[in-house]
């Protein structure tokens, strides 16, 4: 089939895009950032993420893939019209609908014939109901027939490309049976369950799925800290949770709070056209308010340790929203920093993968080269992101690098026995000092494959 993607050299969009390609469509990434399209033209990406070089590279071999910023090109040369683009938060919580308002109203200017246009972008109940009138309203021939589809996506950024490859499911919600069984085809040779229901159900699933995620990560922040004031041991709870099936072992990792491009957003714009249709959610406020906590609840705990800030060092290790991916948007080490910032101390940061600071933080946070160099002589270490780099340090030469062997370990990579040993004063989440015995030995064999 012939598909085009607008918004496809986003994160979302170039993954789909590419996903499509391998499973032997001929996609258009169509894209209005023209350093994006530039930089997929030479071979390269534009953002990190595991395996997607690879198939940027059979895309381009097999000819399957073009990448352009021509909406009219990307309209009328393909039969289906994808919609990734960014569907961020505004300032009091809804969705900023700008990008989405401004893509369909430039693809229904160019529609020369049928199509089916897709919603793969993350946006409100009701979003397609909404489209189909705008399509409408902006089409330069108005006999021109379309159908609405939501597919909303589901894959997370560091395994991403797997994610799209090998899904769960693929949910599609549709109107018209030739809709349905346009997306039936597109998705013929995908080995996952196809859930084919209305639109607004489609694109409900996504917030549903989000907020529940975003749920487990409040919950289990929530237990480790009573276990923390009731001397419970946070790591045998998780393991003992994550091994009942009815649970799950995923998102159960006590931690700085949910962040990156769709958690908080998706949740707040949940809460937001909730607030509109008259229901109040007060479990899902609860899970957004104890996310809003967490990280400040860590800062406060870091600032009455280290009392007075002035010429100390804080090293903080991590820049991007969680391991294996560039990505910065809503990070917890980026919200974390910006806390820090307003300390008199000397902030320090290191990230495998992410090499630029956000603009805000530039005057303030300097960049270490290494993390080395981002250690050296520092009075608190707060490990933000569990890059593996990071969970395989030797805490001797740590110990040794350090001025105060402080850590503050949001992530719980390390063992806090082992910290301990090696003279750390060390505050994990839901960690007590008071309590390592050999349970953490008993955990580390548990495979929870
Ligand atoms: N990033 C994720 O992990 C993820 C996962 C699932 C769903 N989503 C959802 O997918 C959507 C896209 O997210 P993303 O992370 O890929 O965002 P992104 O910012 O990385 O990509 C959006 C792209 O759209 C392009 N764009 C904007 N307006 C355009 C227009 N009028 N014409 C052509 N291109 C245009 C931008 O230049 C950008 O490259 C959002 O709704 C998001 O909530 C994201």
């Amino acid at each position: 089939m012939k598909i085009s993607i607008i918004g496809g050299a986003g994160y979302v969009g170039l993954i789909t895009g590419l996903g499509l390609a391998f499973h032997g469509h001929d996609v258009i990434c169509m894209d209005n950032d023209q350093k994006k399209i530039d930089l997929l033209n030479s071979g390269q990406l534009p953002v990190y993420e595991k395996d997607l070089a690879e198939l940027l590279k059979a895309a381009m071999t097999k000819n399957r893939v073009v990448f352009t910023n021509c909406i009219k090109t990307a309209v009328q040369e393909s039969d289906l019209i994808m919609i990734t683009v960014g569907t961020s938060g505004t300032r009091n919580g809804e969705t900023d609908m700008s990008q989405l308002l401004k893509a369909l109203k430039s693809l229904s200017y160019y529609m020369d014939n049928y199509k089916v246009i897709i919603i793969k972008s993350t946006v409100p109940v009701g979003t397609c109901d909404m489209a189909k009138r705008v399509i409408r309203d902006n089409l330069k021939n108005p006999l021109i027939s379309y159908d609405l589809v939501s597919n909303p996506e589901f894959l997370k950024e560091g395994n991403a490309v797997s994610d799209f490859l090998q899904p769960d499911r693929i949910v599609v919600g549709v109107d018209t049976p030739h809709s349905e069984a346009v997306m039936k085809e597109l998705y013929k040779t995908f080995d996952a369950p196809l859930i084919v229901t209305d639109t607004r159900s489609a694109e409900m699933v996504k917030y549903a799925c989000n907020a529940y995620l975003a749920t487990r990560i409040s919950f289990i922040n929530e237990i480790a800290e009573i276990s923390e004031h009731v001397d419970a041991d946070i790591h045998a709870i998780q393991a003992a949770m994550k091994l009942d099936q009815r649970i799950g072992n995923l998102y159960l990792n006590p931690g700085p709070g949910f962040g990156g491009p769709c958690l908080v957003k998706d949740l707040k714009s949940l809460l937001s056209f909730a607030d509109k249709a008259n229901v109040h959610l007060p479990l899902l406020q609860g899970v957004l308010n104890r996310n809003e906590a967490q990280i400040t609840n860590i800062f406060h705990y870091i600032n009455s340790e280290i009392k007075d800030s002035a010429d100390k060092k804080i090293s903080v290790l991590g820049l991007s929203f969680k391991a294996g991916t560039d990505d910065t948007r809503n990070s917890p080490a980026v919200r974390m920093l910006e806390k820090l910032i307003d300390t008199k101390a000397n902030i320090y940061v290191y990230d495998p993968v992410v090499k630029s600071l956000p603009e805000h933080l530039q005057s303030r946070v300097t960049l270490a080269g290494s993390i080395e160099d981002c250690i050296f002589d520092a009075d608190c270490l707060i490990v933000m992101t569990e890059w593996p780099e990071f969970q395989s340090l030797n805490l001797e030469t740590v110990y040794h690098l350090m001025q105060t062997p402080f850590i503050v370990d949001t992530r719980n990579i390390f063992h806090p026995k082992n910290a301990y040993d090696h003279g750390f004063w060390y505050k994990g989440i839901g960690v007590t000092s008071s309590r390592y015995t050999n349970i953490a030995e008993v955990l580390e064999n548990i495979n929870y494959a």
